[in-house]
């Protein structure tokens, strides 16, 4: 009974926070079933969590691995992995006590663990390494997105799986170039075909494809144009994102374009299984991409350093150096019948 009423007093405080607080309810941005009948209080996006991880294709039972969820907001798949089994770590750049992830947390009696940090700075010796790490709904809010699946690739084991899903500029490409050419509606798709098979990025700095984004809480007037846009930057196609992936350490890559669940089949979105490739274990560990050029070739090393002085050259000038000003005439003379290139 003591511990009823217990779990009754927290899930009434949480309540409270998570729904009758307004300045709780500011930052909630996931709409998400926490226990029957208890829904965080989100604004963007209504998640069935469950659905949403069965269409990314991870699996049912997770027991015994580690879980990595990269933005994980108010962890609506967070909770949904650790329900399927996995010790799992959230990782945001989010306050947890501001979004619904605590509060949360609190409710389910959750033993996730909350890593405060960007996913530039992930790395295995403070976060460990898992078994799957997935990566929903972020690479596109990110300036370098390939520098973060890189980070990515150092947090997953031998065996690990990534799991990820985002954003494509294929069916906005598709479109502005068919009403550019006053393509009939029939070519669309051969059109959408060809594009997403190039492998192509759209970097969004005029937000043409998700248009400006409020901050959660403000209305369009009263927020600050700097908050209002700059949050979507890279949108690939399907090939440049499994080529991003394949050259990042993974194998056995396979993305595909399509209405999801997480957008409430809105648009279509990418979402992408890749496998660890082994071999490739740290590609992002080179200082520089580009090849740097060294000094190799022996011709343009003469030019530099003037040719190269034989060991006989050496003796024979240490032996003369410090010859007296009237011997050195004759010192050179003999030097030149015995070095006769110098
Ligand atoms: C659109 S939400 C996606 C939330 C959830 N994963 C989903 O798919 O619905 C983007 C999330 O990425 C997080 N994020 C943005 N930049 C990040 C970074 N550099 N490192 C880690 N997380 C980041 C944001 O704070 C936010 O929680």
């Amino acid at each position: 009974m003591a511990r009823r009423n217990d779990r009754r007093r927290r899930v009434l405080a949480v309540r409270r926070e998570v729904r009758e607080d307004p300045q709780s309810t500011r930052s909630c941005y996931h709409k998400y079933e926490v226990e029957p009948g208890l829904f965080t209080p989100g604004q963007f996006l209504e998640v069935s969590p469950k659905l949403c991880l069965d269409e990314l294709g991870v699996p049912q039972s997770l027991s015994g691995l580690r879980a990595l969820d990269i933005g994980a907001f108010d962890g609506p798949f967070t909770f949904e992995l650790e329900r399927r089994g996995a010790q799992v770590t959230a990782l945001d750049i989010q306050d947890p006590d501001i979004t619904a992830f605590n509060a949360v947390k609190k409710i389910k009696n959750s033993s996730v663990n909350y890593v405060r940090g960007s996913v530039y700075e992930a790395c295995p010796e403070t976060l460990g390494v898992y078994d799957i790490v997935l990566f929903a709904g972020v690479y596109y809010h990110l300036k370098n997105p390939v520098l973060a699946v890189q980070r990515v690739r150092t947090l997953l084991n031998d065996r690990g799986v990534l799991f990820i899903e985002g954003t494509s500029a294929t069916d906005y490409l598709a479109e502005q170039l068919s009403n550019e050419f006053g393509l009939p509606r029939s070519r669309m798709r051969t059109i959408t075909q060809i594009l997403d098979r190039l492998p192509l990025s759209y970097f969004d700095f005029e937000d043409r494809i998700y248009g400006p984004w409020e901050v959660p809480g403000t209305r369009s007037g009263d927020c600050a144009p700097q908050l209002r846009s700059g949050q979507n930057w890279w949108f690939p196609t399907t090939r440049c994102l499994e080529m991003i992936l394949l050259d990042s350490g993974f194998c056995n890559v396979c993305c595909k374009l399509e209405l999801n669940a997480i957008y409430n089949y809105t648009h279509r979105r990418l979402m992408g299984r890749a496998e660890v490739d082994p071999a490739k274990s740290d590609p992002g560990n080179r200082k520089h991409e580009n090849w740097v050029a060294e000094q190799d070739f022996p011709i343009l090393n003469e030019l530099v350093t003037g040719p190269p002085r034989s060991a006989t050259g050496a003796a024979v000038r240490r032996l003369f150096w410090k010859l007296p000003p009237g011997l050195q005439r004759a010192a050179r003379r003999v030097r030149r019948t015995l070095q006769p290139s110098s």
